[in-house]
């Protein structure tokens, strides 16, 4: 039997599509009408900035070597000024892949547990969060990749989207539950790391990589030991980050 939407469906269905212009006719008249700080954005990509507070970035790079054929999304907790995330973004566009990307940051001007006893203020401020996603946004708009931005914190974000993130591409919807690279760069206390990547090991298979930032900070052998413990290898090693596969 043959399926036929209601004709209200139909009718309007027709007419957005016929009413639609081609999508470079939108692009300027969209021009037109937006204040010259957005029309820049979408032509000199040098111009853009994406600040880092940490070293070692090529780890991330070279990591999307390791989960290019992986499906999946890659992640990020802790986005600050977009660095981290540039490189993932990087390293993907390198090797012609477009995986979703999630971005999880609570900015907010709110204390930092930086190490257990080590609640320290920093400057991650709305207006940090707020300057950093019109770089990163003009970034994305340009290359055409989907990235997707939580503000909010890592158990808020593990509350929230235990069952998989809803993505929209393609002309399709589908709840992707996999992460198959994420860099672990928001909390630096030994336990929120090791929640963070017990979190992360229920959603990913095997050939998946984890990126830990910090790795010379105190008990960071902890957070090693437990991802020993769950299967993972290292495969990359540097001063301030490190990379592990699951095997
Ligand atoms: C060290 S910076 C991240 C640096 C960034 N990844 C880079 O490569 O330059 C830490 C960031 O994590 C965020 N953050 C801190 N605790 C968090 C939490 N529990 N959940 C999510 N984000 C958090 C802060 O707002 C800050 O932007």
């Amino acid at each position: 039997m043959i399926m036929r939407a209601p004709p209200y469906v139909a009718r309007t269905n027709r007419r957005r599509l016929s009413e639609q212009p081609p999508l470079h006719q939108t692009k300027e008249k969209t021009k037109k009408m937006l204040p010259n700080v957005v029309h820049q954005l979408e032509f000199n990509l040098n111009d853009l900035k994406f600040g880092g507070d940490s070293s070692d970035y090529h780890v991330l790079e070279e990591s999307t070597e390791h989960i290019k054929d992986l499906p999946g999304m890659t992640c990020e907790i802790g986005l600050r000024e977009g660095a981290g995330t540039k490189a993932i973004l990087d390293g993907l566009l390198k090797r012609n892949k477009r995986k979703p990307h999630i971005v999880i940051d609570r900015y907010g001007h709110l204390e930092y547990q930086y190490l257990q006893h080590d609640l320290v203020a920093y400057d991650y401020s709305n207006q940090m969060r707020d300057r950093t996603l019109l770089n990163l946004f003009a970034f994305t708009y340009q290359m055409e990749l989907n990235v997707i931005f939580f503000c909010m914190d890592d158990e808020e974000f593990f509350k929230r989207f235990a069952d998989g993130v809803p993505i929209y591409d393609q002309k399709k919807k589908r709840i992707e539950t996999q992460y198959c690279l994420v860099h672990l760069d928001g909390p630096h206390w030994e336990e929120l790391i090791r929640a963070e990547i017990e979190w992360f090991n229920d959603r990913m298979m095997n050939g998946g990589v984890i990126v830990v930032d910090d790795v010379n900070l105190k008990d960071y052998n902890k957070v090693h030991d437990r991802l020993i413990e769950l299967n993972f290898c290292e495969i990359i090693s540097s001063p301030k980050k490190k990379a592990y596969q699951k095997q």
